[in-house]
């Protein structure tokens, strides 16, 4: 399973592991991958925490942080938590506002409790996320990537003056090229089936359409990946390694929820939709009432990002207090149908890498007979 990534970075496998739980981030490096943290959710100041948490944990592996920095939003400026979110809370439709408010009535959703307040995720504005980058390179990160777009030139000039690798997601050969005259070194690319955001195409047609049209660089094949047979799949196509999401969402050491949790091993391959109803731009997530609901020709349908987080924030926190699991946003890419059993992070990894092998000497061992 070596190529040369694994030389470039440091890697026994080349396997690269996205989780927003460090536990999951330290044990992937240790095991031999690279786990990359991502970044969106945390503040600043919590994003040092975890930083520190990996470096006391990961044994000196190396390890990445994944930030969102978006291509197109609404512009929104600045990096203070409060000022950004009163310039998005002054965008928001007073219709928006009554729609989340009647369907909380219609879910039964209770209220939080006094003196309880609702953030939502601010990381995807330039501002927090360049104050990630910040808090980043005070730590001894390999890889620094970015979904939604190349990272800003000047974050791609210090990553590589650090020795940083700069990676980022593409959904189409035309991101991967623009990446790449960007000065981006790895490219992701990350099909339909992925959890989290994701575009049309799906990962069968976009690895080797990209693999071809950036040649020289890297590819990384992501979405649908969550077995050594899929990952096989991933390097015939070309890739140099493959970068998994979901499948860590049901190890031992990730911080799912107990119903999110139940859901993962309950749901079909079937269950996904792509649904602007979280961030406003089309992310993997499993089917609810409350992704009908923004589905609905008759509502007033999401707004874009960064505003429709913030507008159902609350009643986000609402529904996650309240442990509904049909109502509660699972985002989680197709092979959750596979994901039937939680395992340690350690294991799952042993079984990618025992499946890869036989699958891979099987096909030789077909070409021979
Ligand atoms: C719960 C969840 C959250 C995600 N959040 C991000 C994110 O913040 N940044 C990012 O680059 N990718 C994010 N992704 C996408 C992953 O990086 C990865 O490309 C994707 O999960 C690969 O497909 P798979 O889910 O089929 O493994 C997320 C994926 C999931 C499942």
């Amino acid at each position: 399973m070596r190529t040369s990534l694994c030389d470039t970075l440091g890697l026994e496998y080349p396997i690269f592991a996205f989780s927003h739980c460090r536990d999951v981030v330290a044990a992937v490096s240790k095991a031999g991958g690279m786990g990359v943290l991502g970044a969106v959710g945390f503040s600043a100041d919590q994003l040092e925490t975890e930083l520190v948490w990996i470096d006391e944990h990961v044994g000196g592996k190396p390890y990445g942080v994944d930030i969102v920095m978006p291509a197109t939003s609404a512009g929104v400026d600045g990096a203070d938590p409060e000022a950004l979110l009163a310039q998005i809370q002054a965008m928001i439709p007073d219709a928006h506002r009554q729609f989340v408010n009647e369907l909380m009535d219609r879910f039964d959703i209770p209220p939080l409790p006094e003196g309880e307040r609702a953030g939502g995720v601010l990381g995807w504005a330039e501002g927090v996320a360049r104050a990630h980058v910040d808090i980043a390179f005070g730590h001894p990160i390999s890889l620094i990537a970015n979904a939604l777009g190349s990272p800003p030139k000047d974050i791609i000039d210090r990553s590589h003056e650090a020795g940083v690798k700069v990676a980022a997601l593409a959904g189409k050969a035309q991101h991967a090229v623009r990446h790449v005259n960007n000065g981006v070194d790895i490219v992701i690319a990350q099909g339909h089936e992925a959890g989290g955001h994701t575009g049309e195409v799906t990962t069968m047609v976009l690895v080797p359409e990209i693999v071809d049209a950036v040649p020289g660089t890297p590819v990384l094949a992501a979405g649908g990946i969550g077995s050594g047979r899929q990952i096989a799949a991933g390097m015939a196509l070309g890739a140099q390694g493959v970068w998994m999401g979901s499948i860590w969402l049901a190890t031992a050491e990730s911080s799912s929820a107990p119903e999110h949790l139940e859901r993962y091993l309950e749901a079909t391959s079937s269950d996904t939709v792509r649904s602007k109803s979280y961030t406003g731009k089309p992310a993997r997530m499993l089917r609810s009432a409350w992704t009908d609901a923004w589905a609905d020709p008759n509502g007033p349908g999401p707004l874009g990002m960064p505003l429709q987080n913030i507008l159902t924030a609350e009643a986000n926190a609402r529904i996650a207090r309240s442990h509904r699991k049909d109502i509660a946003f699972v985002p989680v890419g197709q092979i959750v149908g596979s994901m039937n059993s939680v395992r340690p992070v350690r294991d799952v990894m042993f079984d990618l890498v025992n499946e890869y092998i036989e699958t891979v000497q099987g096909l030789s061992a077909a070409l021979e007979g």
